[in-house]
């Protein structure tokens, strides 16, 4: 993070004597990036960080991409049942797609975590969907919930506490889990998404929200410091022992024993942290007509952006389309993960869902969204897009995952009761022949007539969907709207 705090105890001065209770001094330990050129920390340990024992390889995270040479969309399901809980947090991390800039991965873990972690290859971007807990981290401890983005950058120490799930959350009226999550038994502590930096860059706010000199959020930024939960009490842990840490570095977990308590800081300061944001205080930035992905932007690391598309107003201006147009996104595949709403008007997406639309196709609303959503108002979708500039590629974890039915959910007619020959062009109507017929002067641009706003068209299997061009459909002030 750019501006700076503090915690804990600190002398005066950075590099003087400092001394703990029993006169020795404590060890400070500069905290860098970039070179010493980036964002820093500097810490006080009760011990010299440098004292680690008994460094051995655990298990490679080395991912292998499938079907790196094949464009396609595809749908994958995580959600329901379909991820059965595995491992820890850690080792329960099972990635679905990638590249060389980012990973992302979702995790159901079966187990605490019986050690702490630093992963000395990437910051971590951690989107807690369902659970609660603790994370303890070298800088002070976070408590975390639903809709948390949890950053924590390269380097840091930290463990996750999970709340047990059925405990914390209970049943509803109906028996079931009143989070709305999957069943405890399937998921006993919590899902998140992970998506982490492989690039060696570090996750941030974008830098137009930021001032140019000073860091400081600016007024037109979704959120601002207020918004950020940083590292509190307890920081502190002085126990001797036995303590494993493992440090994934170079594709490698490796394990090194500390024989004192890795988190044994005292204070520090600086600018380098891990801090928590929910979701839910993002403000979206609204408009009069459709605004583009970029506004729902909350994060940015080198070659990718991480966004939130939250429940929010839709565009206000009389005649405004309340879907997002059909794009090409011609530099960025598009990965978005699914977390609450009623995701109706994309047939087969539900909650849990992730959808990759790579760079070189177009898409856009699914068959009969766009009529159906003219009268909305608000949209209570929730979702969490990353943005890639290089291809993204599926493991073969998600490619067991994926809806091979995904790419052709587009066919179908999206506006039925449009025939072919009978459209206006530059007011001239064109009977029902050939292109050939075209009269050569007339420019063969098609301009829709302004009918086309103000007749209702139903959607396939809507009310009066048989009942032809005339229907009018009866959508209600909450859209089933897809994000982006
Ligand atoms: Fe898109």
């Amino acid at each position: 993070m750019p501006y700076y705090t503090k915690l804990g105890l600190l002398p005066q001065k950075r590099h003087v004597q400092f001394r703990r209770p029993d006169g020795c001094l404590y060890s400070e330990e500069l905290f860098g990036t970039e070179g010493f050129t980036g964002p820093s920390g500097t810490m006080y340990h009760i011990h010299p960080p440098t004292q680690v024992y008994g460094w051995k390889p655990i298990a490679s995270t080395k991912v292998e991409y499938v079907e790196t040479d094949i464009m396609r969309m595809r749908h994958v399901t995580t959600g329901g049942q379909r991820m059965p809980p595995r491992g820890d947090s850690v080792t329960g991390r099972i990635v679905l797609f990638g590249n060389a800039d980012c990973e992302m991965a979702v995790c159901n873990p079966a187990e605490q975590m019986p050690y702490h972690f630093k992963n000395a290859q990437g910051d971590e971007c951690i989107f807690v969907h369902f659970g609660s807990g603790v994370c303890h981290t070298m800088l002070g401890t976070i408590r975390f919930g639903p809709k948390d983005y949890l950053i924590i950058p390269k380097g840091i120490i930290y463990t996750l506490i999970w709340d047990k799930r059925a405990e914390k959350v209970g049943l509803n009226a109906e028996g079931k889990p009143a989070d709305a999550g999957p069943s405890f038994e399937n998921t006993p502590f919590g899902r998140f998404l992970l998506i982490e930096t492989t690039n060696g860059s570090h996750l941030g706010p974008p830098k137009r929200y930021v001032s140019k000199d000073h860091g400081q959020f600016l007024e037109h930024s979704p959120y601002c410091e207020r918004d950020l939960r940083l590292p509190e009490l307890p920081l502190t842990w002085d126990i001797k022992g036995d303590f494993p840490v493992r440090i994934k570095a170079r594709d490698l977990i490796h394990e090194y024993v500390y024989h004192y308590h890795p988190l044994d800081v005292v204070g520090w300061d600086g600018c380098y942290y891990p801090y928590a944001f929910n979701i839910d205080d993002f403000s979206p930035i609204t408009g009069k007509l459709h605004m583009p992905p970029p506004i729902h932007q909350t994060f940015e690391a080198h070659n990718f952006v991480i966004c939130s598309f939250c429940p929010r107003m839709l565009d206000y201006h009389p005649q405004s389309i309340k879907v997002p147009y059909n794009h090409s996104n011609l530099d960025s595949d598009e990965v978005l993960y699914y977390v609450e709403g009623n995701f109706g008007s994309r047939k087969g997406i539900e909650v849990g869902s992730l959808t990759a639309h790579p760079q070189g196709i177009p898409h856009g609303p699914h068959p009969g969204t766009i009529e159906a959503s003219l009268l909305a108002t608000h949209t209570a979708e929730l979702a969490v897009m990353c943005d890639t500039f290089r291809p993204l590629h599926p493991t073969r974890a998600a490619l067991e995952l994926d809806d091979a039915k995904y790419p052709a959910s587009w066919q179908g007619e999206h506006f039925p009761g449009l025939s072919t020959g009978k459209m206006h062009l530059n007011g001239v109507t064109v009977p029902p022949a050939s292109a050939a017929a075209f009269p050569r002067e007339v420019h063969p641009v098609p301009v829709l007539h302004a009918e086309v706003n103000t007749r209702l068209i139903p959607a396939p299997g809507t009310e009066n969907a048989t009942n032809g061009a005339a229907a009018v459909t009866k959508p209600g002030n909450t859209a089933n709207v897809w994000a982006p």
